[in-house]
């Protein structure tokens, strides 16, 4: 990335050398990208993030078909906030918005998809794997039912990109930062034949669906991320050798393991009854471990996830849950140390609370 923050300032809309040789850039990066996802380099639309990509597929597709006949929007319960908080937009553009209720790990089942879908409904979001939870959705069967109906299908696969196969979905939302690239770049796939309304306007870059001078220097980024992801072939594998250590490092403290059909390598998502999260992420974080939880502060009190909320979870079981996360670089004896200060953590709370 660095020549291109650093001493070449072309713009690749211009047609001099130096402008050509970063409009080059940004093509090896795109053909990267094409590759890894399976679909083509004309398809793949560069934006500022993975929430800026999926704002382009449910607000852009929603914009492009206005008025028409089509006038139901499907969005699984779970979605991430760059979803979920388009529905008051999307009903001011006079759809109806429905939020199908997902299963207790968060993962949305191909069944609520089938119960809901009609021939109304202009498009269906729902997520690769849940960000929280880790749990893996059916998507493959889910575009299916889509597609039986007419229906747009749109996938925020953006915590699945580099680990998992992406799915040949209609419209696919993936980010770098996920996979080690630069923050702030993203991108949607949009497959040939669909035309969402661009919702940044001004010149014709990105098949005149994102407007801007393109971030050379982070799509340079992501390519090279990308492509480490594609040559690092035991990246899954260690990643999921260090998250089965911690949670076998755990067995001494009694956690209750959120159980999935299917998720994702790296994700660990679990709570201690009767310990609240936040008070565990304070003592976890004095001992070194960041660990995170779905929960958001809202005036100065801690609103429990509204993932766990809307997977039937009750509230002061969704205020207890943590995720912990693991790298490509996580070792197995950082995997053990973390389960023991983990560990530490909960006997240290616990023998607070008794006192209290
Ligand atoms: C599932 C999911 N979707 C979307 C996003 C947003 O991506 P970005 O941070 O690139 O805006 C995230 C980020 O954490 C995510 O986990």
């Amino acid at each position: 990335m660095l020549p291109w923050l650093a001493e070449r300032f072309h713009n690749p809309s211009s047609l001099y050398a130096g402008a050509r040789e970063a409009r080059m850039a940004i093509d090896d990066a795109r053909d990267t990208l094409a590759e890894a996802l399976g679909c083509l380099s004309g398809e793949i639309v560069f934006t500022s993030s993975g929430t800026e990509a999926a704002n382009l597929a449910v607000i852009g597709t929603a914009l492009a078909n206005r008025g028409g006949a089509r006038n139901r929007i499907l969005i699984s319960a779970a979605e991430h906030h760059c979803v979920i908080h388009t529905r008051p937009l999307l009903e001011s553009f006079g759809y109806r918005v429905e939020l199908l209720a997902v299963e207790r790990d968060a993962s949305l089942s191909p069944g609520a998809v089938e119960e809901a879908i009609g021939d109304d409904v202009l498009l269906v979001a729902a997520m690769h794997a849940n960000n929280e939870t880790g749990a893996i959705s059916d998507v493959e069967r889910i575009q299916a039912i889509a597609r039986e109906h007419g229906a747009l299908y749109f996938c925020d696969a953006v915590q699945t990109f580099g680990l998992l196969p992406t799915p040949p979905v209609d419209l696919i939302a993936i980010s770098a930062h996920k996979l080690y690239g630069p923050k702030g770049i993203g991108a949607l796939v949009v497959r040939a034949g669909i035309k969402p309304q661009p919702t940044i306007i001004g010149g014709g870059q990105e098949r005149e669906m994102r407007a801007g001078t393109e971030n050379v220097a982070g799509i340079v980024g992501f390519g090279t991320a990308v492509r480490l992801a594609m040559n690092d072939e035991h990246r899954v594998a260690r990643i999921s050798a260090a998250r089965d250590r911690f949670e076998a490092g755990l067995s001494s403290i009694s956690p209750v393991f959120t159980q999935c059909t299917s998720r994702l390598p790296g994700h660990s998502h679990l709570r201690f009854s009767g310990l609240d999260a936040e008070s565990m992420l304070i003592n976890l974080d004095l001992l070194g471990v960041d660990a995170g939880s779905g929960a958001a502060c809202s005036s100065g009190s801690i609103e429990p996830s509204h993932v766990l909320l809307a997977a039937g979870w009750p509230e002061s079981e969704a205020k207890e849950a943590l995720r912990f996360t693991f790298g490509k670089d996580t070792s197995l004896t950082e995997a053990v140390e973390a389960a023991s200060r983990v560990a530490q953590a909960v006997r240290r709370y616990s023998s607070a609370s008794a006192k209290a």
